[in-house]
């Protein structure tokens, strides 16, 4: 169980919208398979887009390459909306799905009731690296943060924080999304919610570290990640986006083990919650690229792509190629591609229809646009009312438009469905669990 917003989903276009998967690409009409197993075009073909599920590995754009940064999150300025960012990574450092707030010298990542929370992915990915993110988590029955680096092929590197137990973080890991129940390891910190600590992922071909305040408290191996079965290394190896997310596992319409899992249903009237929302606060995330591997395919330096349905390391390569989409309408297949432009391009070879789902997640870019209108966008709604900024929660009891409009997470209307399949989601990767998800509700 992990990130993001398993479910930027609704009923409503679930039942519409093409599902992808293995033994079931995406069709020419909708070419990208997004992280959430469901087909489109425009923001469904940059990041998360599954090479392996899609029309052609070519309609996911090229993974823009790693940049070394160090982000301090002062503002929203350098945060695209997912409804917004058309792949030109030169515009924007980051992307996110729900109501990122500015709030002093953080990041809010909020959660509003009847919202599934926030999503924030680097649009540059790492290839190796070391990355750390300085934070404090939410807290709460159902609530779960997350810290984790994920690969369009589902290769998952993850520190997951349960809001009832702010004691420990969980790592966790994944190859290629197939979930193993022996992954996870509770690693032991100081009171997540209370205490600022720094997490690091450090990331190396051959072994991996998670670091809480530079202090290793686990190493994974690669040769000790031998599959016998699949004969290969079951070790993350592909070029990966920095992800933080806060999303409420504890949904009636979540699987049964999920919900256990994360400490029980969400309470959306809790005393936890601020200015209407919980919250996990994000102050800064530093990336430090390492090399690529020795042996890999360099042929440039601006991103990497899949050459090989293996999805393995040494089938990545490195090229010079950056697709920047025309307009939501486009696809890797078809970049020029603008239904508003004058003649657009030159007699496509291939033309995505225009009722495909554009933004993933979400009912379509209108209903993100209606947000924005309605001031509810996180750059305008952020601030906890001037109050005591740090710590403690006195004040802070603004009329928070916290930002519930956009996402409508469908399967409140669904409720109390308990899932027959659900206990073997309790540490299914998002791959899993959104797949349960969509079973669920569909
Ligand atoms: C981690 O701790 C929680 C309880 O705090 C427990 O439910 C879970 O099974 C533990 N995970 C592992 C991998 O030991
Ligand atoms: C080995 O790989 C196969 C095929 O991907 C997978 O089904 C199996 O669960 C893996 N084994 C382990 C121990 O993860
Ligand atoms: C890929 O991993 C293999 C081990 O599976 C290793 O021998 C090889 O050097 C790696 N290649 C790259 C390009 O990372
Ligand atoms: C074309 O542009 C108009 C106005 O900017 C917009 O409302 C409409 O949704 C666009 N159509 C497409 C298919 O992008």
């Amino acid at each position: 169980a992990t990130v993001a917003s398993v479910a930027l989903l609704t009923t409503s276009v679930l039942a519409d919208i093409p599902k992808c998967g293995p033994g079931s690409p995406c069709p020419e009409s909708a070419p990208c398979c997004s992280q959430y197993g469901q087909c489109g075009v425009g923001a469904y073909c940059l990041g998360g887009c599954d090479p392996l599920f899609s029309h052609s590995m070519e309609a996911c754009v090229p993974n823009p390459a790693c940049k070394s940064a160090d982000y301090q999150f002062k503002s929203l300025s350098d945060v695209a909306s997912i409804s917004k960012y058309l792949g030109d990574p030169s515009k924007a450092n980051w992307v996110s799905s729900g109501n990122p707030a500015a709030y002093g010298d953080s990041i809010l990542l909020t959660m509003a009731p009847d919202t599934v929370g926030t999503l924030m992915a680097t649009t540059k990915y790492v290839w190796y690296g070391k990355i750390s993110a300085t934070m404090t988590t939410s807290q709460g029955a159902g609530v779960v943060t997350a810290f984790i680096m994920m690969s369009d092929v589902k290769d998952e590197i993850d520190f997951e924080f349960v809001g009832v137990d702010l004691d420990h973080a969980q790592s966790n890991f994944y190859s290629q999304g197939v979930t193993n129940y022996n992954n996870g390891k509770n690693l032991t910190v100081t009171n997540t919610v209370e205490n600022v600590h720094t997490y690091t992922i450090d990331w190396q071909p051959d072994h991996l570290d998670w670091i809480v305040d530079g202090k290793i408290l686990r190493t994974l191996k690669r040769q000790d990640t031998w599959n016998s079965t699949s004969n290969r290394f079951d070790y993350p190896q592909t070029p990966s986006r920095v992800m933080l997310s806060l999303w409420p596992a504890g949904l009636p319409s979540n699987g049964e083990g999920t919900i256990k899992w994360s400490g029980g249903l969400v309470d959306w009237n809790s005393p936890l919650m601020q200015n209407g929302y919980y919250y996990a606060m994000v102050k800064s995330v530093n990336v430090e690229c390492y090399d690529p591997p020795s042996g890999a395919q360099i042929q440039g330096s601006k991103a990497y792509i899949y050459t090989d349905e293996a999805a393995t390391n040494n089938t990545v390569q490195m090229v010079d190629k950056v697709v920047v989409l025309k307009s939501l309408y486009a696809s890797g297949e078809n970049p020029d591609f603008d239904p508003n432009a004058s003649a657009s391009g030159s007699s496509p070879s291939s033309t995505p229809s225009l009722s495909a789902e554009t933004v993933p997640g979400v009912v379509g870019a209108g209903e993100r646009s209606g947000e924005d209108s309605s001031g509810g966008s996180g750059s305008t709604n952020s601030d906890p009312s001037g109050n005591t900024q740090s710590g403690d929660s006195s004040g802070s009891s603004g009329t928070g438009s916290g930002g519930s409009t956009g996402f409508s997470q469908g399967g409140s209307s669904a409720g109390g469905n308990s899932g027959a399949s659900s206990d073997k989601m309790v540490k299914g990767s998002v791959f899993a669990v959104v797949v349960a998800a969509i079973a669920l509700l569909a």
